[in-house]
């Protein structure tokens, strides 16, 4: 598969990755050409993520990622190149060649996106045959209206180890499709069966709309409760939410995150459109990143079981790293979201969403819990572990509308709590600062790339490669004419392939764009060229310059020392630019 040059620069072109990134990331203006914004792609508080319209790259300057628009859509959607260029494709609004969509990769995914849309249908079919009287008569149990139903596609799988096989063979799907989307399992002997069997079947559907696998459910008692899809070419169980493609269309301002499919269902029947659960594992950072395009607010009602309360807590780490608002609420006396609906009501519901707690009360509340603050050394203990908990909070207002509450609960003023928390914050700011120092110290560390997998043979030399790929997107019309230095004199095998690469399209006329790397080069090698591209920029007489670093790949392994060349990069670089 190969789109042509011609097709990926439109599409590039039409794909202004300012515009692109803005729908994933907050992007401001800080000084200079660039725009940052917080990493999708690690946690942080403080933006690392530079974009440059310039060049139509992002680097962050934090875990190191970079690229250009094409490289951002693989990484951010997960997507591999031809995906992504079909998805950046559909964005600008052009049509894919039609041979160059006829990727076999891209093809199979296609075919497994129909298969699992088919087969939700033929589950959903089949809650309406005489066999699906045993799902109609659990969902009346469970309280699931015929509305609700068709609202989430649920479905019945029989209990049967060839229905759904055989019904989509007969619409043209074949066994190794139906093996590769989930839905067929192999046996010992070699036969092929059912995967999903006598269960309620709830279709996870992406955000796009597409269904991409299934949770079963079983009937009543019985083990494993829940079957999932597994892994698959369309399915990611930690980078997927059930019912986000419903809740990211409510208007309530936040998201409802629960754990239990069934209490999504019924939280969604009672008029709470914004519930989503993950599938069947603990929140992870993507399914949390995800969560953040589509609200800034999460309400957590996780089960009121101290298993739901762990990962209650661990979740509220996760959401907080991305900037989002937390509540959590408190079922005190219900099991779960369901239970509390079914018993009590969605008033009731209604009223403990309005009187859920923010993070920090909530996180005070625990540590309140665990000690007894009648008893002298339970109140010193509550103050520390408060005052900890206070000091690593951002905002001053914030500081001392708790501290305050904590003085009230252990009786002692609120100066005492704010001195307290006033130590322990500059001890926490002093230890970020000698961390920060310690690494702004070992320059020499830096002579390696820190993508993995990538290591310098000769870093004296690469040193010097990387200044000519920096003069080249800085001065390509020295490049245009003859190529002053051939790119087999590289000695590291990955600058020797940018440069080669770029190279030759600086001599075609044309840009040393970025995002055209994205086919032939992995995520890593392109994000040590957008590194390159970072450190500062050599100054004044860049042929001078240009011979200098020619000079030095020519003598790689003699000659110069170590020092020789510090003093060189000294010599050429600017202070200016942004960051090194
Ligand atoms: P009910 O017990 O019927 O109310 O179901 P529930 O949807 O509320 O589920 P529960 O609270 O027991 O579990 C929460 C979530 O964990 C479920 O929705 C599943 O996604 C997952 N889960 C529960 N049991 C299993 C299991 O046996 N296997 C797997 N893979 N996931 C499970
Ligand atoms: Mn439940």
């Amino acid at each position: 598969m190969a789109f042509s040059e011609r097709f990926l620069e439109e599409l590039t072109e039409r794909s202004d990755i300012v515009d692109v990134v803005s729908e994933y990331v907050h992007l401001t203006k800080k000084s200079g050409a660039n725009l940052f914004g917080l990493c999708p792609f690690h946690s942080e508080k403080t933006p690392s993520f530079s974009v440059c319209p310039s060049r139509q790259m992002y680097h962050c300057f934090g875990c190191g990622k970079g690229g250009g628009v094409i490289n951002f859509i693989m990484e951010v959607e997960n997507l591999r190149f031809p995906d992504a260029v079909a998805f950046l494709a559909r964005r600008a609004g052009m049509e894919l060649p039609e041979e160059e969509a006829a990727d076999g990769y891209t093809v199979l995914r296609r075919r497994l996106f129909e298969l699992e849309r088919e087969a939700a249908l033929w589950f959903h079919e089949q809650l309406k045959t005489p066999d699906g009287e045993t799902a109609r008569q659990y969902m009346a149990r469970r309280g699931i209206s015929a509305s609700t139903a068709r609202r989430f596609g649920l479905g019945y799988a029989p209990d049967s180890w060839n229905s759904l096989g055989d019904a989509m063979k007969a619409r043209g799907f074949t066994e190794q499709e139906l093996l590769d989307g989930g839905l067929a399992k192999r046996g010992r002997n070699g036969g092929v069966y059912d995967a999903f069997r006598g269960r309620l079947m709830f279709p996870v559907i992406d955000v796009r709309g597409s269904v991409i696998g299934f949770s079963g459910r079983i009937l009543g008692d019985g083990e494993p409760k829940y079957l999932n899809s597994p892994e698959t070419m369309v399915f990611s169980k930690s980078r997927n939410l059930f019912a986000l493609n419903l809740a990211k269309k409510s208007k309530s301002g936040y998201i409802i995150l629960s754990e239990g499919n069934i209490d999504v269902v019924s939280l969604h029947q009672a008029g709470f459109d914004s519930a989503v659960a993950s599938l069947g594992t603990s929140l992870t950072p993507e399914q949390a990143r995800l969560l953040s395009h589509y609200t800034q607010e999460i309400v957590i009602a996780y089960d009121a079981d101290a298993a739901g309360q762990k990962a209650a807590q661990r979740a509220i780490g996760i959401l907080e790293k991305l900037d989002l608002r937390v509540r959590v609420l408190n079922l005190s006396g219900a099991k779960d979201p369901d239970e509390m609906i079914r018993e009590k009501g969605p008033e009731a519901f209604r009223k403990l969403l309005e009187a859920s707690e923010g993070q920090v009360d909530y996180r005070l509340g625990v540590i309140r819990g665990k000690y007894d603050l009648s008893a002298q050394d339970g109140k010193v203990a509550y103050l520390q572990e408060a005052a900890a908990l206070l000091a690593r909070l951002p905002s001053d207002v914030e500081r001392e509308v708790f501290a305050l509450r904590v003085a009230e609960e252990a009786g002692v003023s609120r100066e005492a709590v704010l001195a307290d928390v006033k130590r322990l914050r500059s001890r926490l700011l002093s230890q970020a600062r000698r961390g920060a120092e310690k690494t702004a110290a070992r320059p020499a560390q830096n002579v390696q790339p820190k993508e993995r997998g990538l290591r310098y043979d000769d870093p004296r030399s690469a040193r010097a490669e990387e200044g000519v790929i920096r003069l080249l997107y800085q001065e390509p019309e020295l490049f245009r004419k003859r190529e002053p230095i051939s790119p087999e004199q590289f000695s590291s095998p990955v600058l020797r392939r940018l440069y080669a690469e770029l190279l030759q399209r600086v001599q075609n006329g044309m840009k040393p764009s970025m995002a055209v790397l994205a086919e032939t080069f992995s995520p890593e090698e392109v994000s040590l060229l957008t590194g390159i591209l970072q450190k500062p920029e050599t100054p004044g007489n860049a042929g001078k310059a240009l011979e200098d670093y020619i000079g030095i790949i020519g003598n790689a392994g003699s000659g110069s020392s170590d020092d020789e060349l510090l003093a060189l990069a000294e010599k050429y670089r600017k202070t200016k630019g942004y960051g090194g």
